[in-house]
């Protein structure tokens, strides 16, 4: 496993779509692998390819305390969506800040694992959100597209009151 760069703001390539994967081929293993290591190294909650540079449709996810929840989603589609949060989000792109985004509070989606298997996964609050975010990214939209009102400086110290999580060794 590697650690990627994260493309930040700016770059133009979160700004474009992306690409179904047909077939989970060995260097998109690794790209996962990878994905896993750099969101993480970075204490985030989800990460997208093309935050890595990679315009394919897959994401990362893991909204435990812990960091040993991890999912996998390729090819990911929402299904369904309802009800409805506000609350802070911040994007492994967008470093050192945040802003108040309404998402719904539910979300199914359907996606493939790493072995292409369908699979459809629920999701409330933070895993809804992640869920929504991440999906965004894979046609070029980023939180700060929806934030309401300003985006807020978030300080170093914010981020390490994160609880400390393991990083999925596999
Ligand atoms: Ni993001």
């Amino acid at each position: 496993m590697a650690l990627r760069t994260i493309r930040t703001l700016g770059d133009e390539i979160l700004k474009k779509d992306c690409r179904d994967v047909a077939e989970m081929k060995p260097r998109l293993h690794q790209l996962v692998d990878d994905m896993l290591e750099t969101m993480y190294e970075a204490q985030g909650v989800g990460l997208a390819a093309p935050q890595v540079g990679v315009l394919r449709k897959i994401v990362v996810i893991d909204v435990s305390e812990e960091g040993d929840s991890p999912l996998v989603l390729i090819n990911p589609e929402l299904l369904e969506v309802s009800g409805e949060q506000k609350g802070q989000e911040a994007c492994l792109s967008v470093p050192n800040k945040a802003g108040v985004v309404t998402r719904a509070n539910y979300a199914k989606v359907r996606a493939f694992n790493e072995d292409m298997e369908e699979m459809v996964i629920e999701g409330e609050g933070l895993l809804a959100r992640a869920l929504q975010h991440e999906i965004d990214h894979l046609s070029g939209v980023l939180y700060v597209d929806k934030v309401e009102g300003d985006l807020m400086d978030t300080t170093e110290e914010d981020i390490q009151e994160r609880p400390k999580r393991r990083r999925k060794r596999r």
